[in-house]
């Protein structure tokens, strides 16, 4: 049995972790693994591809990026803008299928986000045999309670806060930190609690700028001089529009971003205090994943491989309730998982006095 591996998107900390999981998986019942570069770009004839056997993989789990590089562009990119899914072409399918049988692969891992698992539901729907593994930081797909990245880019933004917290203490500043997510507010939630924000802007929660600067003027009446902002990139006001960059890159989807200098001037204007902003950008998305995601990274790994001893295509590799299991790709797509404005995490940073920038959050 000769199985093919590919990561596709946007890198992500972990990528390098499944791909020893299911190398070492695959060798266990001495099945070959081929990975081919560059995401699907390396299906196409002739093949842009690397055989991967244990030592190969040695030591990768603990790297940042992917060994097999990748790209959320190309000749397969089945999302365009937000949510519109267009059909890669026949013809592109065809070649890959080409690839793939020359190469005599009978099965195809499919390592990727939203976009890229559409494109593995389009090869499989056209008769691949696909297993997908999701991969996103943001942590944003419905039917997975974790991707792995996610406790990566957590971790970048809470060392970021810690960072900034002391030079806004110094300077009696507001700092508002712009974070990725897209139209998710994990990372800004989660990296905004760990790392003692006391001002958090999620998607999820159109804010309002009044409400942002009646809390920062509250603190300072209270004695507390500096604030943390952090904005998650996808975040929007109660009236206003999502800043985006348009589709610049030629991705399949709009690149966002801007609004952590748009909220920062905001806030100098309102309050009259010294205030600065600071995009964390792909900060989060390089380096070294955490113990946490290199063990989902394994586990994601190992489970694809099973899967396709099972004979189980066109399945997902799912974490749920702590155990990794599986669910169909077609359920799985499509499905952004984003934060609820009344669950208990969120109850929990009000309750702590935190500002969500809307009416409940008023001073
Ligand atoms: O989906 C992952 C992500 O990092 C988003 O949080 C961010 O908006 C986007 O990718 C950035 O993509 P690119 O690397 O194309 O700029």
């Amino acid at each position: 049995m000769r199985i093919g591996i590919l990561n596709s998107g946007g890198d992500c900390p972990g990528l390098n972790a499944v791909i020893h999981g299911a190398v070492g998986a695959a060798h266990t019942l001495g099945w070959e693994v081929v990975g081919f570069r560059d995401g699907f770009e390396g299906l196409l004839p002739p093949g842009d591809y690397m055989l991967l056997d244990p030592s190969r993989t040695v030591g990768i789990t603990k790297l940042g990026g992917t060994i097999l590089g990748t790209t959320n562009k190309g000749h397969f990119v089945a999302k365009v803008g937000e949510g519109n899914v267009s059909e890669v072409p026949k013809e592109i399918v065809e070649k890959a299928k080409t690839t793939l049988k020359h190469l005599e692969i009978g099965a195809l891992i499919v390592v990727g986000g939203d976009g890229s698992l559409t494109t593995g539901l389009q090869l499989y729907n056209m008769g691949v045999p696909v297993i997908g593994v999701p991969k996103t930081i943001d942590n944003d797909i419905q039917a997975t309670a974790m991707t792995f990245g996610f406790d990566s880019a957590v971790a970048t933004v809470v060392d970021a806060l810690d960072r900034l917290h002391t030079t806004a203490e110094s300077h009696k500043r507001v700092i508002v930190l712009e974070v990725m997510g897209r139209h998710a507010g994990w990372i800004a939630l989660y990296g905004g609690m760990a790392g003692g924000a006391d001002v958090i802007l999620l998607p999820e929660i159109p804010f309002n700028m009044q409400h942002v600067a009646d809390s920062i003027r509250l603190r300072d009446a209270r004695g507390m001089h500096s604030t943390l902002v952090v904005v998650a990139e996808g975040a929007r006001m109660e009236t206003g529009e999502l800043l985006k960059k348009e589709n610049v890159g030629g991705t399949g989807e709009d690149r966002l971003g801007g609004i952590g200098e748009h909220v920062a001037k905001k806030i100098e204007t309102m309050t009259g205090k010294e205030t600065r902003s600071c995009t964390l950008g792909h900060l989060q998305r390089g380096g070294a994943p955490t113990a946490l995601d290199r063990i989902l990274g394994v586990r994601f790994g190992a489970m694809a491989v099973n899967l396709i001893e099972q004979g189980k295509f066109g399945r997902m590799v799912s974490y749920q309730q702590y155990q990794v299991g599986d669910v169909s790709i077609e359920e799985a797509v499509n499905q952004l998982r984003v934060v609820q404005p009344n669950s208990e995490i969120v109850r929990a940073g009000r309750s702590i006095g935190i500002c969500f920038g809307d009416a409940v959050s008023r001073a």
